[in-house]
């Protein structure tokens, strides 16, 4: 007689137990156990044996292996092209994550409709077509190729899947994906699972590329075990203040390019649009006199940035005074004031510093800290720094400036966006050939002396 099988299963880390338990032994969480249903067992003992005859593939050689260039289909949407590699790679699985509201339904749609040559399916367990239909209206892209299916059940999918034969499949979101196969209910770990296994095998055997799109959990990693990042090919990461346009889509795991890629984005009213120069945006128009403003030249991925470090330093009004960051690491900005009070004489103890990255981007890159310590410096003493002056430079313990990789890079980043001056580390100007260049660099070894000189020029 067949059996049901259940098991408890950690919603945070897939961890199995045979029975309930408060506290996850594999991740520690609380309360995440739930009760599955995982298969319909016929009650035999299995071995490892049992499935030997229905062997196909047999070892070969590797040598013998024939490689084949990987296709990749080269969208519209050059940030996203950037983010994967270079574009589409056939049979790939890309799962893209995000917070509820950032957009992810947005940039799906809009690659759907903007594939036009390519027969694309849309699949939405989230919405109704009437729904999908409006938001591609605003979009306003007209395609005759995009076939939009709202359906949950991967089974009825499937069949559809047949009739259409897409050249690209995008999930709309893999959470409420349900297979027969398994009876727990949508969302849970081990449908995810399931249905993600479906989705792979079908992109594998068809060399179909498909997009999932999975929900974020508040803790803030993609909600479904940590396999589901396991199984498939790409993780990208749509992230940015709901509040704010600006939106970044991050590659966090890729098997087919760099996972250090970065895509930005500006939410309009009309969809998604692609930014293709960050740093225009990223460094508002200032006042000319305001001080605690810095430039720091930074690099996401294989594409350097300049972004406007901006600090506030104000007397503490109650007893302990405050220190908050936003798009900068809290840590860091704790290490680089003792370093400026130790090293620089700066007296931060009773003051409330406050640090933000304009634009509302996250950036955790150690060259970014002559800039944060300069901006400090500026809102300190209330003296602002020159216009057209930028930073690029690690700050040691010692209040020495450390070199950072990639410093041509930045220089010539710094210069097309019409910086004349760039403050960096002396092992950094080494071995820099700065012929033709027409920004004055300006090399440094101590914190201080870069706070004499700039405040010798500041007068
Ligand atoms: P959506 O793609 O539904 O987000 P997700 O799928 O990640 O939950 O995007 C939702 C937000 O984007 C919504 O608040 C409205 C806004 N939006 C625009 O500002 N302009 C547009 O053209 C569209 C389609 C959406
Ligand atoms: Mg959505």
């Amino acid at each position: 007689m067949a059996k049901v099988k259940s098991t408890y299963i950690c919603q945070n880390c897939a961890a199995e137990s045979a029975k309930w338990i408060g506290k996850c032994p594999g991740c520690g969480e609380w309360n995440t156990y739930a009760e599955e249903v995982i298969q319909k067992n016929d009650g035999k003992e299995r071995s490892w044996r049992d499935g030997q005859r229905t062997i196909m593939q047999k070892p070969i050689n590797i040598n013998a292996v024939v490689s084949t260039h990987q296709e990749r289909m080269v969208t519209y949407d050059k940030e996203l092209n950037r983010v994967l590699g270079g574009g589409i790679v056939a049979g790939s699985l890309v799962l893209i994550g995000g917070e509820p509201g950032i957009g992810k339904s947005t940039l799906m749609l809009q690659l759907a409709l903007a594939a036009k040559k390519k027969k694309v399916l849309y699949v939405s367990g989230e919405e109704s077509q009437q729904q999908i239909r409006m938001r591609a209206e605003r979009i306003g892209i007209q395609s005759e190729n995009c076939y939009i299916l709202a359906e949950t059940n991967t089974q009825n999918l499937f069949i559809n899947i047949e009739n259409v034969k897409p050249d690209l499949l995008i999930i709309d979101s893999i959470q409420t994906l349900s297979t027969q196969r398994i009876e727990s209910v949508a969302g849970s770990v081990s449908q995810v699972r399931e249905c993600t296994g479906e989705l792979m095998k079908f992109a594998k055997e068809t060399q179909t590329p498909v997009f999932l799109i999975g929900h974020i959990t508040k803790e803030g990693s993609i909600a479904g075990p940590k396999v589901l990042e396991h199984m498939v090919d790409t993780v990208l990461q749509f992230e940015g203040d709901r509040h704010l346009s600006y939106r970044i889509l991050r590659t966090i795991k890729n098997r087919f390019g760099s996972t250090s890629e970065l895509g930005i984005y500006e939410m309009q009213g009309t969809g998604l649009r692609q930014v293709s120069n960050p740093s225009e945006i990223l460094i508002s128009q200032k006042a000319d006199d305001l001080t605690g403003i810095a430039i720091g030249a930074t690099i996401e991925g294989n594409r350097p940035l300049l972004i406007e470090i901006q600090s506030l330093v104000s007397p503490a009004a109650y007893g302990t005074p405050q220190r908050s960051t936003t798009g900068f690491d809290a840590k860091r900005l704790n290490m680089l004031l003792a370093v400026l009070e130790k090293r620089g004489g700066l007296r931060f103890g009773a003051q409330d510093v406050f640090i933000n990255v304009a634009g509302g981007i996250r950036i955790d890159e150690p060259a970014l800290d002559l800039a944060v310590c300069a901006s400090l410096v500026s809102a300190y003493h209330d003296i602002s720094i020159p216009e057209k002056v930028a930073f690029a430079g690690e700050v040691g313990l010692g209040g020495e400036i450390r070199a950072v990789n990639r410093i041509d890079s930045r220089i010539a980043e710094a210069e097309k966006l019409g910086f004349e001056e760039i403050y960096i580390s002396k092992f950094s100007r080494k071995g820099l050939d700065l012929s033709g260049k027409s920004i004055k660099v300006q090399a440094f070894t101590k914190l201080k002396d870069v706070f004499s000189a700039l405040m010798g020029e500041l007068g």
